[in-house]
């Protein structure tokens, strides 16, 4: 894995003022969080007033105004710009979220911007995702058969089978969640996280799926489960409105029952 120093980022300073141009009357202040490994410098905060009458709705909106129109070294990673490729997850005012599906007008005041917190920092808002889709690998997600399909059809699932998927398939690995777990914070090497526990039950309660029990056997470790204290950051946070606590909690209940057999 590339190792990234992670800043110590306890006394961010000031750094440079981008001022509103002149004669704009709604004007929207941005701090972003601006951190260059290159430069051999401390992260810094940089500030960034915002005509807000020739700027789109959306936190997204406003970061792409000033990467395009202001300060083009700003990095970020965005995609879709409406909440399905969930790269563009950062931390806005103390909140986990998607920058492209939170409004503007959701914050009073200044906007604060930083990169996914307890990650480490590849450059300013882009955060080292390396260790989390290791983790989403490891989980093997994708169906697993040991019978044949069917020579005429594919594995169907009934109605009542395929919603057992609903809550869970939605997810798009933004982070948000994981990044948001104390306990993903402290143990993330070895805690797999709400968000990869979730995908990893979307897979369990597959009826499709046959390996059950080996996957079971895999996440039955102190640590890539039971480090889940139920602190409830994971659902708080997730901008698609999941239940990620509820899918690890499932993922318990399954290995009682197999323990009672
Ligand atoms: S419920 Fe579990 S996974 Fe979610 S924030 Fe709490 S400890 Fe982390
Ligand atoms: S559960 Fe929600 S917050 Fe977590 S990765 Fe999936 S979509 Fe993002
Ligand atoms: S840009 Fe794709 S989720 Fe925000």
């Amino acid at each position: 894995m590339v190792e990234f120093a992670l800043p110590k980022n306890s006394r961010l300073k000031k750094g440079k003022t981008f001022e509103a141009p002149a004669g704009a009357t709604h004007v929207r202040r941005f701090e972003i969080y601006r951190w260059n490994p290159d430069s051999g410098e401390n992260p810094r905060i940089d500030v960034y007033e915002i005509d807000m009458d020739s700027c789109g709705p959306m936190v997204l909106d406003a970061i792409l105004k000033i990467k395009n129109e202001i300060d083009s070294t700003l990095s970020l990673r965005r995609s879709c710009r409406e909440g399905v490729c969930g790269s563009c997850a950062m931390n806005i005012n103390g909140r986990n979220t998607l920058a492209c599906t939170k409004a503007i007008s959701d914050y009073s005041g200044t906007v604060k911007i930083f990169p996914l917190p307890h990650m480490a920092v590849v450059k300013d808002l882009v955060a080292d995702m390396t260790n989390f889709f290791a983790q989403y690998a490891s989980i093997k997600p994708w169906i697993e058969t040991q019978t044949p399909p069917p020579a005429d059809r594919e594995r169907l699932q009934s109605r009542e089978e395929r919603a057992k998927l609903d809550g869970l398939y939605e997810c798009i690995l933004c982070a948000c969640c994981s990044t948001s777990c104390p306990s993903y914070w402290w143990n993330s090497e070895r805690y797999l996280g709400p968000a990869v526990l979730l995908q990893a039950y979307r897979w369990l309660a597959d009826s499709r799926d046959e390996n059950t029990g080996s996957r079971l056997d895999e996440l039955e470790d102190p640590f890539k489960l039971y480090r889940c204290h139920t602190i409830m950051n994971c659902t708080d946070t997730c901008p698609k409105g999941l239940n990620p606590a509820k899918a690890i909690a499932e993922i318990k209940k399954m290995l009682i029952q197999r323990q009672e057999g």
